[in-house]
């Protein structure tokens, strides 16, 4: 018999070994290359917020990758020409440092996953296809998009490594860069953080979602409404860190996990009312946690109320299924199956756009992940 002691030093030594098969064995020798990645942005039903250790999840979620929303980046590198590699960073076809120090910081941290970073002169080029301050993150196409690039990369050097650790990987990295960009690695559903309900969830990596799912969720529509297009006033950092001696983290981390599991058997029927119910409460309590954190903060603006009031008179009124999910921000993001793209859209345009900035609102739904271009 197995004691539980030995269970869990066997657990431990089988997540230190999925780590360790992503530091390299073979020898580093990069010739010039080029890649080009184009990744999705993604909006999680389960919510992720707070961290553990060195940016795991302190709850597992689930997202729907998107389709339009997305970042595509170009790196092009050489073996380093002098003692150090040279970084370019460039943001729309214009030079920009400030955005390529993230990049670079993304760079330090995964270095010992990818440590001919340090040999190649590099040259990125990066631009995404939403309006950039639109309020839409563009941290998971971003991260992803270069988690993929860093991968071509690797491919070039080992070319027999197998398409299943060429995303694993990806999404590895893609999460050392901004947690929720694990997520962007595959499209449709995905999963990410262990949990007792999913065998194989893992801390370290985003998973296709693993059981069965009804057609209905293949195309879901996702309408973002820009309520509120500035730079956000606590970044996602500071906020994941306020979950550290939260009053209601513990019981956060149980209702994400059983949210988790009781949306398996939504996904399989496709019962939309059980699937509103946990993805609008799911919004609303990470909205209730910023706002009972210490120190405490709102991120909804009172059009995010006016337009949460409204989707629910329209939901009760036409029996339409319509609903909401918020991230980090006054943004609404309505979703529903795509026959009702129509009415939805008519609905917006009569009653909702008036509430967003500028009138503006993006079309997007759920997309079959990342390509290379
Ligand atoms: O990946 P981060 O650190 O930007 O955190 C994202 C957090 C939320 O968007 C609010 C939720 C989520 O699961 O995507």
């Amino acid at each position: 018999m197995i004691s539980s002691i030995q269970l869990k030093s066997c657990i431990f030594a089988l997540k230190l070994n999925i780590v360790e098969q992503f530091i390299p064995d073979f020898s580093i020798d990069l010739k010039a290359g080029d890649s080009t990645w184009k990744s999705p942005s993604n909006i999680a039903l389960v919510k992720y917020w707070g961290k553990k250790g060195d940016q795991l999840p302190a709850n597992p979620s689930v997202s729907f990758t998107l389709s339009e929303a997305t970042t595509q980046t170009n790196v092009k590198w050489t073996p380093k020409s002098g003692a150090d590699a040279k970084k370019t960073f460039l943001f729309e076809g214009e030079e920009n440092p400030k955005f390529g120090e993230k990049t670079f910081r993304f760079f330090e941290k995964i270095k010992p996953y990818a440590p001919w970073l340090d040999e190649l002169d590099l040259i990125i080029d990066t631009n995404n296809t939403f309006p950039h301050s639109s309020g839409i993150a563009s941290s998971a196409s971003g991260m992803s998009a270069m988690a993929f690039n860093v991968m071509s990369m690797e491919k070039q050097m080992n070319p027999n490594l197998t398409e299943d650790y060429f995303y694993q990987k990806a999404s590895f990295l893609a999460r050392i860069g901004s947690g929720s960009a694990c997520r962007s690695v595959y499209g449709g559903l995905v999963e990410w953080g262990e949990t007792p309900s999913i065998q194989s969830a893992s801390d370290v990596f985003g998973i296709p979602y693993p059981n069965p799912v009804d057609p209905v969720f293949q195309d879901y529509q996702d309408t973002i409404l820009l309520v509120d297009v500035g730079q956000k006033k606590v970044s996602s950092t500071v906020g994941h860190g306020l979950l550290k001696g939260h009053p209601f983290g513990e019981s956060r981390y149980q209702v994400a996990h059983q949210n988790l599991e009781n949306l398996a058997s939504i996904f399989q029927s496709g019962d939309l009312d059980g699937f509103i119910k946990i993805v609008e409460s799911e919004a609303l309590m990470l909205h209730a946690l910023m706002m009972s954190s210490q120190p405490y903060f709102i991120l909804m603006k009172p059009n995010t109320l006016a337009i949460i009031e409204k989707i629910w008179t329209y939901r009760e009124e036409t029996k339409i299924p319509v609903c909401f999910t918020l991230d980090a921000g006054a943004n609404v993001h309505m979703l529903y199956p795509a026959a009702f793209k129509q009415n939805v859209l008519e609905f917006v345009n009569a009653e909702l756009v008036g509430y967003c900035q500028k009138k503006k609102y993006l079309c997007d739904s759920v997309g079959s992940g990342p390509q290379q271009q």
